[in-house]
């Protein structure tokens, strides 16, 4: 991204700034590019073009992230991918995906990375390779895992020697699972990316070149890349001299190609990410992109001998706590990302073909040979329907089922407690009698809910600094709590620091409150709950229980008319976040989820429960 806030970029490509007259990669000669561009038999550069096992290729490549996809439907949005004429595809690597706990590395199952590039060479798809660590891609902090936040004084993204452990470490488990499957050795994977947009965010060249160290060190022998924004600084800052530079950006491609041609005068044009839709934060409008410019902008790419990486190719799911955030530096404000990352994709989050795919299909055709197979159909749904959850049980009432509680002095945010992910909640006893005073808490993370005795006082948000809520002591002493709810984590730009819950002091009038008890609350399993019939008018944040039959499992979208916030379980996997602030309506609930026979929802409502969940046959992304 080439600004600093990523409000209305849309139409935007990356600003490009004066360049050195004497350009070149920081002083390298194209030759040392063309040195370490790859293994023979892979991926290698040839002047300005590639070729691929020593004959020219041209990229036709689209990203589709693993980790937002159920793993039953890999091969389903491969093949469709495929069938757009793509001969690449691209996934970044979730760090935190596969070690949300430190030192919990897990490869199995929806986490087998292997297994997914297996499957797009199985279906004779190259593939490109985003290790990162960091990876921003509107992913929770940005991919990294949230334990590095656990130590305010860990630098990230640059050579602290805390970071640098941890990413030596994560690289050691990581790099030799993907290093078979490279071209060298008859797999699928024929390039790989040295972190992400570097420039867009720091200048430690030692820190960028270990990362390149450490994937050589691992055993990757295929072409590396840097991929940045084409603003003179993020060349400068994201780049290495002997590693081959990309380009990042929207729109007309003659003007970043210019820039990157400025600072890279020979080598293979390659926009890594051309962002052909967009992401919605929670609050704004909806982004949808026209799908006749795009093919152009396309075309023109390919026309220019260039090689594409289409952003995203195959649009998909923030399940869990997956999302992540921005932050606008103009206003300052925390802008957190929707549950769908369907990005108005070619290929929908639910797997249709879009006027978008058809569209860049017949541009795709004029530059490579499409399969010639029938196009894959479009994924079944399910029958609409309207059910009313029946249980319920408030989530005070569940405190003791659900957490351990801790004791401390200061309020601490979840990082410090190895919480990855979830709500939290603070207790604590206030002395009284005292009159009303404003209750703030200026490091929160990101809104919470306050109860004194039991009873909902009032809301405090991140947006919101200025807005205290009033407490007063009539009696001796109350109880005082907040619930804690936290959106993603900053994923992009100075403040990745973005720790959930309270960090510093809780404050009442001037005065800081001590000795709290907090209760991590991950909702990692809800099978403790205690449910029983109540009314839909039980107070405070809820848990509402409803199930539903399935004939044949589907494709469902859920729909929660008149509820305003929360989260909504299938079965025991939390789909994500619903808010009724838009501009997301229904949650993608994709056939693998459903079981034949009785299903579970569970709806954790914070503020105001509708009286039915609805399951719809389409989406409603606003
Ligand atoms: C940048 C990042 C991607 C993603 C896009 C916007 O290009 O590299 O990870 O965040 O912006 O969707």
């Amino acid at each position: 991204m080439s600004s600093v806030s990523r409000r209305g970029f849309l139409g935007a490509v990356g600003a490009v700034g004066a360049v050195a007259a004497s350009a070149g990669v920081a002083g390298a000669s194209p030759r040392t590019v063309l040195a370490q561009a790859g293994h023979p038999s892979g991926l290698t550069v040839d002047g300005d073009r590639f070729l691929l096992d020593g004959k020219p290729f041209q990229i036709v490549s689209g990203a589709v992230h693993y980790f937002r996809i159920h793993p039953d439907l890999w091969r389903d949005r491969l093949l469709r991918l495929r069938a757009m004429g793509l001969n690449t595809v691209e996934t970044y690597v979730a760090w935190n995906f596969h070690e949300p706990r430190r030192g919990e590395v897990d490869f199995d199952g929806w986490r087998d990375l292997p297994r997914f590039v297996r499957t797009a060479g199985e279906l004779g798809l190259k593939v490109v390779f985003r290790p990162g660590p960091y990876i921003c891609a509107e992913w929770d902090l940005g991919g990294l895992p949230p334990w590095l936040l656990a130590n305010p004084e860990t630098a990230l993204r640059c050579g602290d020697p805390e970071y640098t452990r941890a990413v030596d470490t994560w690289f050691a488990h990581l790099i030799p699972t993907v290093a078979p499957l490279q071209a060298s050795r008859g797999g699928p994977v024929i390039a790989v990316q040295v972190e992400n947009e570097y420039g867009s965010y720091g200048n430690d060249q030692e820190h960028l070149r270990h990362i390149a160290e450490l994937l050589r060190r691992h055993g990757i022998d295929s072409l590396l890349f840097c991929s940045n924004g084409t603003a003179d600084y993020m060349l400068r800052g994201g780049n290495l001299p002997d590693v081959l530079a990309t380009a990042n950006f929207s729109g007309d491609p003659k003007e970043p190609f210019d820039a990157l041609r400025r600072y890279q005068p020979h080598g293979p044009l390659w926009c890594t990410e051309f962002w052909n839709g967009w992401f919605d934060h929670w609050g704004e409008k909806h982004h949808v992109t026209d799908p006749a410019k795009e093919a152009s902008h396309v075309d023109r790419i390919l026309a220019a001998g260039g090689s594409v990486n289409l952003y995203m190719a195959a649009g998909s799911t923030n399940f869990g706590w997956g999302s992540g955030a921005n932050f606008d530096d103009g206003s300052r404000t925390y802008q957190p990302t929707v549950t769908s990352y369907d990005y108005d994709a070619p290929v929908s989050e639910s797997g249709e073909l879009t006027e978008k795919f058809h569209r860049l299909r017949a541009v795709i055709g004029k530059y490579v040979t499409l399969p010639d197979e029938p196009l894959p159909a479009s994924p079944a749904r399910l029958p609409a329907r309207t059910v009313r959850p029946t249980q319920r049980v408030g989530l005070l009432d569940s405190l003791g089922r659900l957490a351990e509680p801790v004791r401390v002095a200061a309020p601490v945010p979840m990082e410090r407690l190895g919480q990855p992910h979830g709500l939290i909640h603070y207790r604590t006893t206030v002395q009284g009698p005292r009159a009303k005073r404003s209750l703030r808490v200026p490091g929160l993370g990101d809104r919470a809910l306050v109860f004194l005795d039991g009873k909902e006082i009032g809301l405090l948000d991140r947006n919101k600094p200025d807005q205290g809520v009033d407490v007063a002591v009539t009696g001796d002493s109350a109880r005082l709590e907040l619930l804690v709810d936290a959106g993603g984590r900053l994923n992009f730009g100075q403040n990745l620091n973005d720790t959930k819950g309270i960090r510093g002091n809780v404050l009442l009038g001037a005065q800081a409150l001590f000795n709290w008890e907090i209760f991590p609350l991950p909702l990692d399993d809800l099978r403790h709950l205690r449910f029983s019939s109540r009314p839909p008018t039980l107070p405070g944040p809820v848990f509402h229980r409803a199930t539903l039959r399935v004939d044949q499992p589907a494709d469902g979208f859920l729909a929660l008319p008149g509820w305003r916030k929360g989260l909504l379980w299938l079965n025991g996997f939390l789909l994500g976040r619903y808010w009724d602030i838009g501009p997301q309506r229904t949650l993608y609930a994709p056939a693998p989820l459903w079981r034949p026979g009785v299903n579970e929802l569970i709806a954790l409502e914070l503020h105001h429960a509708g009286p039915t969940i609805e399951l719809r046959e389409a989406p409603d992304l606003g």
